[in-house]
Parts: C-alpha cells; structure tokens; sequence
C-alpha cells in the first residue's frame, strides 16, 4: 500500500479546528467539528437574542424539515422528503408505534449487532405492545451470514430493523437481498444508516428500503441531537405514529383538542424542536456532499487498508472485514490491553474509542492524512511496548 501525500482532500483540514491539535481518528462516534458552527451557534444566539419569539416564524418551526433537505441529497431523496429528531432511539420508538402486534403478523427480525439502544427499544417497547423478537446471532462477532437472516424472514414477519453498516466492526449488509426477502414476505425494512450516510455512497431507491434513519453525529460532522428520518412516501401515507406529538398536527397553532395528523413529513414529529442540535447540524452536511460521497469513499478504502495493512505488520488482530467492499468506514484494532492503550492514546491527542469484543476504532474521514494512520499503529505498538499502558486501569463509567 503506498501513501499519499498529493491528496487533494486535505485542502478541508484547514476548516477543522480541532485537526490543529490532535490526530482525530474517532469520526465515528464523533465528526470533527467545522469551524462555520462557531459561526452557526452564534446566528442561533442572535436570532434569538434579536428576533425573540418572531424566530419561529422567521426559521425555526421549519427547521426541522430545512435542515433535513440538508441532508437528503446524500441519501438520494427529494426535498422535503427528511425529517430532523433529537436521537435514533426515539425515532426507532415512534416507528414502533405505528405497527399493529396484535395478530399473527408480530414478529420484529434484527440481528445481535444492531446498536444496543435500539435493540433496548424493542426487548422493552416493541414487547411490550405485543410484539416477538427473532434475534439472528453473528457467529463471529464481526459479519452477519445474510442466509441467516433471509432464513429468519417469514410471514409472521412485520418489522426488519438492520444496520447497513454494524457498528462495532463496519461490515457493510447486503440490504438489497434482505429487501427482497422481507417484501416477497410483506415486511417493512427499517435501515439504520449512522454509518454508511457520509462514508459509502446511499441511495435509499437503489437499496429499496422502507424506512432510513440516521444521524448527523458521526460521519456527517453535525453534532449532537441531529437524527433524521425517510419514509417511502406510499409507506409515509399509511402509518400513524402513536407516540406523538403538537408538530404532528395538521393545524398545530389551532391547538385543537383531537389529533388529526399532517399529511407531509412533519407527521413523524412530536415536541418542540431541539433548535440549537439544528443549528449546529447545518455545516457538516454540506460539507460532506462539496467533497464528494464517491471521493470521500475511495480514500477510506485507501486508508482503512493501510491500518489493517500496518496493524498486521505489528501483530494485531483486525475485527473488522479484510475485504475493502464488505467494510465501512472503521477498522477495529484488538491487541493486549487495548481499552488501557486507547486510554493512553486519549491522553496523547491521539482521539479513537474502545469497544467490547471489536478493540479500538480507528475511524479516518476526509480530513485524515496517511501519516496521522501510520503514525497511531505505531503508537499503539510504542505504548504496548513501553508499559506507558499500565497509567490507566479498566473501568466502567457511564462516560466511555
Ligand atoms: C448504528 C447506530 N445506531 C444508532 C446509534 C445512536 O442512537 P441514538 O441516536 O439513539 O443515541 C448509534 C450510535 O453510536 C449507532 O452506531
């Protein structure tokens, strides 16, 4: 593998502040932040402090779908087409709500590499109002045999929630077999796309997805609060979210005392708008589709490589897929002590995570150069080497 040091991609370093200081390696969990969000918080603050209550008026009511036609061009949907929601968890809950369990049509298919919180949300709330959870088991921590969940899918299915990307080891799915699969069947299939929107190219009509939900957080370079939702539009029609909400409504402002639900997107809405997330969502988006999705995905091939290429060299084990068209954005690195050596690397501006069973994350973007990629497996194997590991000692806090 040979580096690069004529990548024209790097000319965007210069607008992430945090670059200057640190070798950023975590995009993730959280994208680097532009510099143009300074400037975003404090439209947000001047709005406020100068237009007062006219405000809503003025941007902020519509925010939710503005900021959401930010976005839509990176999943290949129309304007007007997404929705902004404060986290996936409630998004999944609010889908949730919209399906009948009560007949022989219950049954919720996902797999044990969905993120935690939404397999949370469907052991407590989806149980709850009836439905049966099939959960397909990944045999080695890292893929998910498609055959397995193909299997899975029958006529009793109603719902198939699936990450495109997992998680914990970036294994992309083959969402267009399980497509086919779940709608021979008559189910729905919900796509978690946190980490495919801004890494891999997306088109929700190429993959045929019922649903998408995903986040601003990580790869788009949004912040916190910012999750967004599709719907196919003849779906979008039929469905009638009980978790609900006074944005929902067709006629919000006539406070009118029965619901009667939008009949565009915002019927997939509830309370009050986190306004300050949808400021700060404004940059990374459109930041992320000036570069390109098609150029952003062939330099993370190009550096994932190089980790798994250098992790190798140094005797790590790679939990994450060799195969550059089976892997997203992030390469999980397991070596001895690795939550204490990721611990060290936090304390030398070296920013990646640790995850039980996958390692440490290393997640490139954009912005990356070769040299921070190389130069982090080679701290890792210095930190190993040197015992500076032994500062830090395992523990669980509600933090990291
Ligand atoms: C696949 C996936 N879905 C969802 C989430 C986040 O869910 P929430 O927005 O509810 O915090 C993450 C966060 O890391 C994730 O990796």
């Amino acid at each position: 593998m040979t580096m690069r040091s004529d990548d024209p991609l790097l000319v965007w370093r210069k607008e992430f502040p945090i670059l200057e200081k640190t070798t950023y390696l975590i995009s993730n969990s959280l994208g680097a932040m532009p510099r143009g969000v300074y400037d975003r918080m404090h439209e947000y603050a001047e709005t406020w402090a100068t237009r007062g209550v006219r405000a809503w008026a003025d941007s902020w009511w519509d925010m939710s779908v503005t900021v959401g036609d930010t976005i839509a061009p990176l999943l290949g949907a129309k304007p007007g087409a997404v929705t902004m929601h404060p986290n996936i968890s409630l998004l999944q809950a609010i889908l949730i709500s919209c399906f009948d369990f009560t007949g022989r049509r219950n049954r919720i298919v996902y797999s044990d590499m969905e993120f935690p919180s939404v397999m949370y949300v469907y052991e407590k709330f989806a149980r709850s109002r009836g439905a049966t959870l099939n959960v397909v088991h990944s045999e080695d921590g890292i893929s998910l045999p498609t055959g397995k969940i193909l299997d899975a899918i029958d006529e009793r299915t109603r719902i198939v929630p699936i990450s495109h990307v997992l998680f914990k080891s970036a294994y992309i799915q083959d969402v267009r077999a399980i497509v086919r699969k779940a709608h021979e069947c008559g189910a729905v299939v919900i796509l978690d796309a946190y980490h495919s929107v801004g890494i891999i190219p997306v088109d929700v009509q190429k993959l045929g997805v019922d649903i998408l939900v995903g986040g601003v957080l990580k790869w788009l370079c949004g912040g916190p609060g910012g999750a967004f939702l599709w719907i196919r539009p003849s779906l979008r029609k039929q469905l009638k979210p009980t978790i609900t909400g006074w944005c929902a409504h067709e006629r919000p402002f006539a406070f009118e005392t029965e619901m009667q639900y939008s009949t565009d997107v915002t019927k997939f809405l509830n309370g009050t708008p986190a306004i300050p997330a949808l400021y700060a969502a404004l940059e990374g988006p459109g930041i992320i589709a000036q570069v390109g999705v098609r150029n952003i995905r062939a330099k993370s091939i190009h550096q994932t490589s190089l980790i798994i290429e250098e992790a190798q060299r140094h005797g790590f084990t790679v939990n994450s897929p060799l195969v550059s068209g089976r892997r997203g954005g992030t390469v999980s690195v397991m070596l001895p002590h690795a939550y204490e050596v990721s611990r060290e690397l936090l304390a030398r501006d070296i920013l990646v995570d640790f995850r039980e069973g996958a390692g440490i994350r290393l997640a490139p973007h954009f912005y990356t150069t070769d040299d921070e990629v190389v130069s982090t497996i080679g701290e890792m194997r210095n930190i190993l080497e040197s015992g500076a590991y032994r500062k830090h000692s395992r523990k669980h806090s509600r933090v990291t």
